[in-house]
């Protein structure tokens, strides 16, 4: 995490902010192409701007913060565009452990992230280990995570427990986001207009947000845009 001091927009109302704010963060590739650097660079200057954003989340008081990292479908790209990946990640994880103990931030994970390497593992557990009593803010990494595979390995759970689901709940609380609300707003960046199986499970009741930016230039000011936009919103839930 970063410090950051930004200007509120007087447009956006901080008492009606989402509980739970979740982001696909997409376009690193497009956006290193565009200027003519390795698709690596992209992944760089997406993890210097996922801290910005984690810190803009943070001082705005949003509680739950939720970033889609690396999916299982990932796995089909280039080893050394995954390496690379995961390297950057590592270091974050590494350089701010300090940082997100000091701001009393939590950090969790979504997905099969001991499938992922050694170093990674080591630096998720280290982090997840030194925040676990903190809880002004819980940041949810979603790596090497999958809404299906979630699903499934919920429902093989439900199966091994022997007992029949009486309730929704029953069945959230068997997933890897068992201790987090649902995501009021899903943002994804760079234009694409797909969930890319992303919490299937948890967006029965989401509000969506997509924009053309890439992920890293998806600035603090976008993101107060897009909030501005989810509270013109009426959320019914079913109802008139
Ligand atoms: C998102 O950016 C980061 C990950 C999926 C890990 P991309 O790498 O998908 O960027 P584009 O979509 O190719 O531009
Ligand atoms: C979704 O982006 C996954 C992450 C942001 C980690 P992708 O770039 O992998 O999605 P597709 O392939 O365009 O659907
Ligand atoms: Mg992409």
């Amino acid at each position: 995490m970063i410090d950051g001091k930004v200007k509120i927009n007087k447009h956006l109302d901080l008492n009606r902010l989402p509980t739970h704010i979740a982001i696909i963060m997409d376009g690193n590739g497009r956006w290193a192409t565009s200027r003519g650097l390795p698709r690596n660079l992209g992944h760089k200057a997406g993890c210097e701007n996922l801290k910005k954003i984690v810190q803009h989340i943070y001082d705005l008081g949003i509680k739950y913060a939720t970033f889609f990292t690396f999916s299982t479908e990932n796995w089909k790209r280039p080893k050394e565009e995954i390496d690379g990946i995961f390297n950057i990640v590592r270091d974050y994880l590494n350089e701010d452990v300090n940082q997100f103990v000091k701001r009393g931030a939590k950090v969790v994970v979504s997905g099969e992230y001991k499938k992922l390497p050694d170093d990674l593992v080591r630096a998720i557990d280290n982090i997840v280990e030194k925040t676990k009593d903190c809880d002004k803010f819980i940041l949810n990494l979603a790596i090497n995570y999958g809404g299906r595979d979630e699903i499934l390995r919920g429902v093989n759970k439900a199966v091994e427990s022997g007992k029949k689901l009486e309730t929704q709940q029953d069945f959230s609380k068997l997933l890897y986001s068992a201790d987090l609300p649902d995501p009021d707003f899903i943002i994804r960046t760079s234009g694409e207009m797909r969930i890319s199986n992303f919490m299937l499970w948890q967006m029965a009741y989401s509000e969506f947000y997509f924009t053309k930016v890439y992920w890293p230039s998806f600035s603090p000011k976008d993101l107060q845009k897009a909030l501005i936009d989810y509270q013109r919103r009426d959320r019914r839930f079913g109802k008139v």
